[in-house]
C-alpha cells in the first residue's frame, strides 16, 4: 500500500474493531514500513522530555504501547517498570517479543480501564491520541489511573489539538484542577517525511 494511503487508511476507521482488524493487518510489518516511509521520531522526542519528569523506578503506562517502540527507547534510558496498554492485541503480540515491558493489557482507551486509581507514577502515549484513534475523552482515565503528583505525557498533531475537542478537554481538565501543564513543546514535524505535519509534546501533572 502507498505510504499516505496507510495513514488514511487507519484515519478513515468507522470504530475500534475495524480500527483493531487494520492495525492486526499493520503488526508485523509497523515497525519497518513506520520507518522506511514516515521516520516517526514521536518515542524518541517524548522520552527526551520523560527524563526530566520521570524518575528511574516510577512504574509506567504506556497507553497505545502498539509494538512497543516507546518502551524499547524508555528501557535504554534505564526505565524497566512498563506497562504495555493496546487496543489491539496483534500489536501488542509484536511488542511482547522486545520483552520490554513487564504486562500486557488489551483495553480502550475513550472507555473505563481497568486499572484502580492511581495506578501509575506516569502515563505516556506516543501516535494514539489522533483522528480515529483515542479520543480526548481518554485523559479522564489517564489522569483517574495516574497518582497525584504524576506526570502525562502525549504527543498531538496541532490540526487534531485545534479541531477535535482535545483543546477543549485539556483547557477544561486545567479549569478543574485535575492535572496542571507543565509543558507544551515547539510545533515539529515529528514524522520526518511528512514536514508539513506538525506534532507537539504535551506534558501535565496530575494534582
Ligand atoms: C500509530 S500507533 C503508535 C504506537 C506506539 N505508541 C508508537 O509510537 O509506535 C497507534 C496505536 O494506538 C492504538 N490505539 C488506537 N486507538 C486506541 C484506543 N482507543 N485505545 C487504545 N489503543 C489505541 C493502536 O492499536 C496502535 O497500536
Amino acid at each position: 500500500m502507498e505510504k499516505q494511503n496507510k495513514i488514511e487508511w487507519l484515519f478513515s476507521s468507522r470504530n475500534k474493531e475495524e480500527l483493531a482488524e487494520r492495525y492486526a493487518q499493520w503488526a508485523k510489518d509497523y515497525d519497518v514500513e513506520l520507518e522506511r516511509d514516515f521516520e516517526w521520531r514521536g518515542p524518541q522526542r517524548t522520552a527526551e522530555l520523560f527524563i526530566r519528569y520521570v524518575p528511574k523506578e516510577a512504574r509506567i503506562l504506556d497507553a497505545g504501547a502498539g509494538t512497543g517502540l516507546m518502551g524499547e527507547v524508555l528501557l535504554k534510558l534505564g526505565y524497566d517498570n512498563l506497562v504495555a496498554m493496546d487496543l489491539s492485541e496483534a500489536m501488542l503480540e509484536e511488542a511482547q517479543k522486545k520483552n520490554v515491558y513487564r504486562e500486557f493489557r488489551q483495553m480502550v482507551m475513550g472507555e473505563p480501564l481497568a486499572f484502580a486509581t492511581d495506578s501509575f507514577d506516569a502515563v505516556v502515549s506516543a501516535g494514539v491520541l489522533t483522528v480515529g484513534h483515542a479520543p480526548a475523552s481518554s485523559f479522564d482515565e489517564l489522569v483517574r489511573t495516574t497518582r497525584p503528583g504524576g506526570h502525562i505525557l502525549f504527543t498531538l498533531r496541532t490540526d487534531v489539538y485545534e479541531d477535535r475537542g482535545f483543546k477543549e478537554k485539556q483547557t477544561t481538565l486545567e479549569a478543574e484542577g485535575k492535572w496542571k501543564l507543565v509543558k507544551v513543546s515547539e510545533k515539529t514535524p515529528l514524522l520526518l517525511k511528512e514536514p508539513d505535519v506538525f506534532h507537539q509534546i504535551w506534558v501535565y501533572q496530575v494534582t
